[in-house]
């Protein structure tokens, strides 16, 4: 990596991302995406946002301004400027035939994968490497071009093969089991130079994978939590690509995620029943009783309220809380919020079926609901198989609902584990693994540590008063994006 130098000039950054929320978000990478440019401007970096024109966007922003008419592999394609809401200046990837349809942005409304996933992503990197380029149509030019996940993992290949002065670039992985693979024959018409696509270079197991080409040119790599940016140096979490990796080590760091405390304040919040904050923590009830009647699940105050908002997925454990769901329920009752894998949906609708009044589910994407589960449950549950950074654990503990979580990833590094039931600075409950049993341990854990009122308050306490905003991470971005910046 270059050394780093003081340029006085501000720096100007590129965030490229395929999520933003509240506009088209289906995981933490929206949240990320609306929270880490304005803490990045706080810190006196020019950040702006780059997003493809899904129909959500456009809607959001009619008044957005063409700036430019281009073809990017082919395609005609508009940059359109607006402001989003937080004041963070927006650059629209307008292209209707790839981004304007129904549906989310990586999948259908069925689940499954665009078919034209190559082309729809290759256009969005594409058209961000131009404005990296000494070709840039924008009057604005980014020192560093910061990418995302794999729907973005073509700008630093492009980049690396272009001529003349460019942007430095960045990969954030936000979670290496999504690599972007292809058939070559999907990617033909992405102008990828024949250079970069042997098997040292983005091949993976006889495909293209985006995420490879990305972490073998991008300038430096990021993941979202330290204790994950070791882990997938690892045979078990590296998803293939740990020798890649470790290869570049040098050049790759873990910076924690942050929260959006504005956004997540039980104090502001208005999708919850009633305000609460440290000295006002009995009114957590008055959620508790309208997330209960939602989910018409009846009883006692007292009956333990787990909860869980999440993908549906493998990766999250679901599964694991859906076969533990028979012993929990003699306990405690259970909600689940969410959407994803079919056959979990049937596993949980089963167990709701057999555990009458002691199971509640909501299928789909509700976000005002995903604000008050967090203030409603006692307890929120995540047994993640692997975890880059997870935001609920973080939600939870600011909304005094002490998490139980498998100890991986991002869920080591921000939850304080109630180790010996009476430590000081125990914000929750981590599980050695991601299987039943362990789960159950968690339950009857924090269970028993529920019932003894004041240490179940200094628990909420505590994670209550954690810092998790966002300025940590946005001067560590700051320091590396200081390194890799291009000297001229
Ligand atoms: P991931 O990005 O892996 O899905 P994170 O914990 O980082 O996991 O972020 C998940 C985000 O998506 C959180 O803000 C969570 O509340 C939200 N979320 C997930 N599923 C749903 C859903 N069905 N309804 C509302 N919000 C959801
Ligand atoms: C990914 C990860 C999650 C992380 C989020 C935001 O979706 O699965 O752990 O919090 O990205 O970085």
């Amino acid at each position: 990596m270059p050394p780093a130098h003081n340029d006085a000039r501000p720096l100007n950054v590129l965030f490229v991302t395929p999520e933003c929320a509240p506009i088209a978000k289906t995981g933490g990478l929206g949240d990320v995406s609306a929270a880490l440019p304005p803490a990045l401007r706080e810190e006196g970096i020019d950040a702006r946002v780059l997003l493809p024109g899904y129909t959500s966007v456009l809607d959001a922003f009619p008044a957005a301004r063409e700036v430019a008419a281009l073809e990017v592999l082919g395609q005609p394609v508009r940059l359109l400027e607006s402001v989003l809401a937080t004041g963070v200046p927006l650059v629209i990837v307008d292209c209707p035939h790839l981004y304007a349809r129904g549906g989310g942005p990586y999948q259908a409304d069925d689940g499954d994968d665009w078919d034209d996933n190559a082309l729809r992503f290759g256009v969005l990197a594409k058209a961000a490497a131009i404005c990296g380029s000494e070709a840039t149509p924008l009057s604005w030019r980014p020192d560093i071009v910061h990418c995302n996940d794999w729907p973005t993992a073509l700008v630093p290949v492009y980049l690396a093969f272009t001529e003349g002065k460019r942007a430095a670039t960045m990969i954030t992985i936000h979670n290496l089991a999504f690599q972007g693979l292809f058939q070559f024959s999907d990617i033909r018409a992405l102008e990828i130079p024949e250079a970069a696509l042997g098997a040292d270079g983005m091949e993976f197991h006889g495909r293209a994978s985006f995420l490879k080409g990305a972490l073998l040119h991008a300038d430096a790599i990021t993941t979202v939590s330290p204790t994950y940016a070791q882990e997938i140096q690892g045979p078990e979490l590296g998803f293939g690509l740990e020798d890649v990796l470790k290869a570049r080590r040098d050049a790759l760091f873990g910076v924690l995620n942050g929260i959006d405390t504005a956004t997540w304040n039980p104090a502001t919040d208005p999708n919850i029943a009633r305000p609460y904050g440290l000295l006002t923590l009995e009114r957590k009830m008055a959620s508790k009783r309208a997330l209960k009647k939602r989910m018409k699940l009846a009883g006692s105050d007292d009956i333990p309220l787990l909860a869980t908002v999440s993908r549906i997925t493998h990766q999250k454990g679901i599964d694991v809380i859906a076969s533990t769901l028979g012993e929990i329920t003699k306990l405690a009752q259970v909600v689940v919020v969410g959407a994803g894998d079919r056959e979990m949906i049937e596993q949980l609708k089963a167990a709701q079926a057999r555990h009458p009044g002691r199971v509640g589910l909501s299928i789909g994407f509700d976000e005002p609901l995903a604000h008050l589960v967090e203030a409603g449950a006692d307890i929120f549950l995540m047994p993640s198989r692997f975890e880059p950074c997870g935001m609920n654990q973080m939600y939870s503990q600011r909304y005094g609902t002490p998490p139980i979580a498998n100890a991986t990833g991002g869920l080591v590094d921000t939850i304080v584990d109630d180790a010996t039931g009476d430590t000081l600075d125990g914000t929750g409950f981590l599980i050695p693994e991601a299987s039943p049993d362990a789960l159950l341990e968690g339950v009857v854990r924090a269970l028993a540590a529920r019932s003894n009122p004041s240490h179940w308050k200094r628990l909420q306490t505590n994670g209550m008063t954690r810092d998790f905003g966002w300025e940590p991470a946005a001067r560590m971005y700051r320091r590396i994006y200081e390194r890799i910046r291009p000297t001229s």
